[in-house]
């Protein structure tokens, strides 16, 4: 594909890319906005520099994609439900998404893409992990991908309700879970472990650590050897690219055929970000 409107670098061999050439604070039109989508469907994730976002252009921008999602444990932005206030404070211990994941993947209908945009970052430290998931997929034997392709696993939000982790009971991290959400009741959802992306028409691997329990009809135990394995070679590092952030800058990413990971190695720094995060559909 060849851009008029925007410039598109890839950050690396598997996923990832960085657009010039846009001010996504502005109205943009449908040209560009054509081109950004399909800069995301192509790259998996993007990256841009140097915005200017307040949270209203910041919502503006995703509504273009999509209706955006009110996060069912988290506590918002104060006066803005749809923002999601990602807070690392120096004497934080803990930050959020510290583990290979996709966004929210216990809804019925998970994540369509995260906006996130960063207000103040560490000197160093704090960058971001993708892992493409078309390419974990693409790279299993012809065996594992026809034994996984009827199959369907258990999704459910307990690693960020249940009031048995201290993250949870809001100690060590500054992202703060809603006290209603602090309960023994779970979201679950089952979704095919091989996925359609139903813009690209590719599959994926649709499985990640953080909300993956098991696989339908079977225990928890006889699910975690495989699903070990498949978490294992989900994030192999050929399949990854990796985002060293700066003030102001925006990673827009697609839940349905990534996965990422955000790093704690910034102890004593701040990192301070807002993300809106556009709905999708049911997995199929
Ligand atoms: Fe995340």
């Amino acid at each position: 594909m060849t851009y008029e409107h925007i410039e598109v670098k890839p950050i690396a061999g598997a996923l990832g890319a960085e657009i010039e050439g846009v001010d996504l604070s502005e109205d943009i039109g449908n040209a560009v906005f054509s081109e950004i989508q399909q800069a995301l469907h192509e790259n998996l994730v993007i990256f841009f520099r140097d915005q200017d976002l307040t949270p209203d252009e910041h919502k503006d921008f995703g509504r273009r994609f999509g209706t955006l999602n009110i996060h069912p444990q988290y506590v918002p932005l104060d006066g803005h439900p749809e923002i999601l206030p990602v807070l690392k404070e120096p004497e934080d211990t803990l930050n959020i998404g510290a583990s290979w994941h996709t966004d929210v993947s216990f809804l019925e209908q998970p994540s369509m893409g995260s906006i996130l945009y960063a207000h103040e970052v560490p000197r160093a430290g704090g960058d971001t992990m993708f892992a493409n998931q078309y390419l974990a997929y693409e790279s299993l034997s012809e065996g594992m991908r026809e034994m996984l392709a009827d199959m369907t696993a258990v999704h459910s939000d307990r690693v960020l309700s249940n009031p048995s982790s201290a993250a949870n009971r809001n100690e060590g991290r500054s992202t703060l879970i809603r006290e209603e959400a602090m309960t023994d009741e779970e979201i679950v959802n089952e979704h095919p472990i091989v996925r359609t992306h139903v813009e690209t028409g590719r599959k994926c691997l649709y499985v990640n650590r953080a909300f993956t329990t098991r696989f339908s009809g079977m225990t928890e135990e006889e699910s975690k050897p495989l699903l070990e394995f498949l978490y294992a070679h989900a994030a192999r590092p050929e399949f990854t690219c990796r985002f060293r952030w700066e003030k102001h800058s925006v990673a827009f990413w697609d839940n349905r055929c990534t996965q990422h990971y955000a790093l704690n190695d910034y102890p004593g720094q701040r990192r301070a970000m807002h993300r809106v995060t556009v709905n999708g559909e049911r997995p199929v």
